[in-house]
């Protein structure tokens, strides 16, 4: 296998679906929130963006730090040009709630991959709740949406599980009068209702009949807060793949956000066999953080629980790289939503990592590996896969080169900067570090 294992230790940036939020949070919090941690990749830039546009005063200091000066809730300003949402449907669908419950208007735009993505799974709710949609066909951006003022609270069930459904709901909730409900059959991840907490909303959360109920009180008042943003485990995964995968590695990764709603890719990969040890577990802004310390492991294939793709979501690209180098079989299922994220991230693996010499079948939700036993995968030798604008299938497949003779060439690695901006860097860091 080509190059050495990965060692010493390093640190991803922080959690983009927290860094979304502080902003929106603080961005209509009275008074001024501080981020430490923000992740400053192009997603959660595309959200400051659109809440200057809307009035909110974002600034970066020089210590790293950013400072959200907010506008309260109710008083987001109308924005003058249209809000360029890149390649970030957490931007896309958390910004529609905000403005879903605000007297203005505002259009959406966004890159290829983002313009094909389902829209009517928020326009839905948004729209019983008062807000006026023009979308492209299908639903999809560019999609101009009119605000209710004020809007009219709803009891919702959530057809699909999805967290950024939930939030947007809520989000429109907070500046409507009564008590906006989102129920989850599925629990997703929650960030929005801890966060939303931890800035003063009235909103309270209770099981019943296996149903997650989610009730926020409008309209609320957001008080700013301080901020440290945890790493994010979604980066933080293709480093465990990688290390467990490349021979020689003892790696540390610090300061991993492990929020259970997040950590399922830590549990699977456990069942692997993967050695994957909690160092220094600790509290960092309400959300539970340790350190990681993964060794090359000798994995075998496992059926993955479909009940716990919530918790992984995002992880499935680089779980199949795992898979592909297993002992055995590697069954997922239940896996329709990865068809409409980035990239119908289920054909885009198994075509890429078919090209790699990976074997893999496509079924309707979810992929079937059988893998080499450790042996490297043959690799792509001079012919790319293709990434079709996915941050996630670019990194994925770059650690299945690193598990590869030959190596794994992709044709387009810029999206890697939306989610994870120094992904090579610590990549090379991690290979050039002597071992410990
Ligand atoms: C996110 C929710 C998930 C995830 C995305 C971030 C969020 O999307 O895939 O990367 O921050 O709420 P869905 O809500 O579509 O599952």
């Amino acid at each position: 296998m080509p190059g050495s294992g990965l060692t010493g230790r390093i640190r991803v940036p922080g959690d983009k679906s927290i860094s979304h939020r502080s902003l929106m949070f603080g961005a209509l919090a009275v008074g001024r929130t501080t981020a430490r941690g923000l992740l400053e990749g192009e997603d959660v830039m595309a959200t400051a963006a659109a809440l200057r546009a809307m009035g909110a005063g974002i600034e970066r200091q020089d210590d790293g730090t950013w400072i959200i000066d907010g506008v309260g809730v109710g008083a987001l300003l109308q924005p003058e040009t249209a809000l360029d949402m890149g390649n970030s449907g957490t931007s896309t669908r958390l910004l529609m709630g905000l403005v879903a419950s605000h007297s203005i208007t505002a259009t959406f735009i966004g890159d290829a991959s983002l313009s094909k993505r389902p829209m009517g799974r928020v326009t839905d709710p948004l729209s019983l709740m008062g807000a006026q949609f023009t979308s492209s066909p299908g639903g999809r951006l560019p999609l101009t949406m009119r605000g209710a003022s004020p809007a009219v609270p709803i009891e919702y069930r959530l057809p699909v599980a999805s967290a950024q459904v939930k939030s947007a709901i809520l989000l429109a909730g907070l500046n409507t009068p009564g008590i906006t409900r989102v129920i989850e059959p599925v629990a997703t991840r929650d960030h929005t209702e801890r966060m939303l907490q931890g800035f003063g909303a009235h909103l309270t959360v209770k099981e019943g009949g296996g149903d997650r109920i989610i009730e926020i009180h409008g309209q609320a008042e957001l008080r700013a807060q301080d901020i440290t943003v945890p790493g994010d485990p979604s980066s933080t995964a293709f480093f465990a793949v990688a290390a467990l995968l490349v021979p020689g590695s003892d790696l540390v990764i610090e300061n991993v956000g492990l929020n259970p709603t997040r950590a399922a890719l830590f549990t699977v990969l456990r069942q692997m066999g993967g050695q994957i040890e909690e160092l220094d577990r600790r509290d960092v802004g309400g959300e539970p953080v340790a350190d990681l310390r993964v060794r090359h492991s000798v994995l075998h294939g496992v059926e993955v629980d479909p009940a716990l793709a919530p918790a992984m979501i995002d992880e499935f690209p680089v779980l199949f790289v795992a898979a592909s180098l297993a002992e055995g079989r590697t069954v997922t299922t239940g896996l329709d939503e990865l068809r409409v994220k980035e990239s119908d991230r289920l054909a885009a693996m198994a075509a890429a990592l078919g090209a790699a010499g990976a074997a893999v079948e496509e079924r309707v939700d979810g992929l079937v590996i059988t893998g080499t036993g450790g042996d490297p995968l043959p690799g792509t030798a001079g012919d790319p896969v293709t990434t079709h604008l996915d941050h996630r299938i670019a990194m994925s497949m770059a650690v299945a080169g690193l598990a590869s003779q030959n190596g794994v060439e992709v044709d387009d690695t810029a999206p890697i900067a939306t989610s994870f901006p120094n992904f090579t860097t610590l990549l090379d860091q991690a290979r050039d570090a002597a071992p410990a």
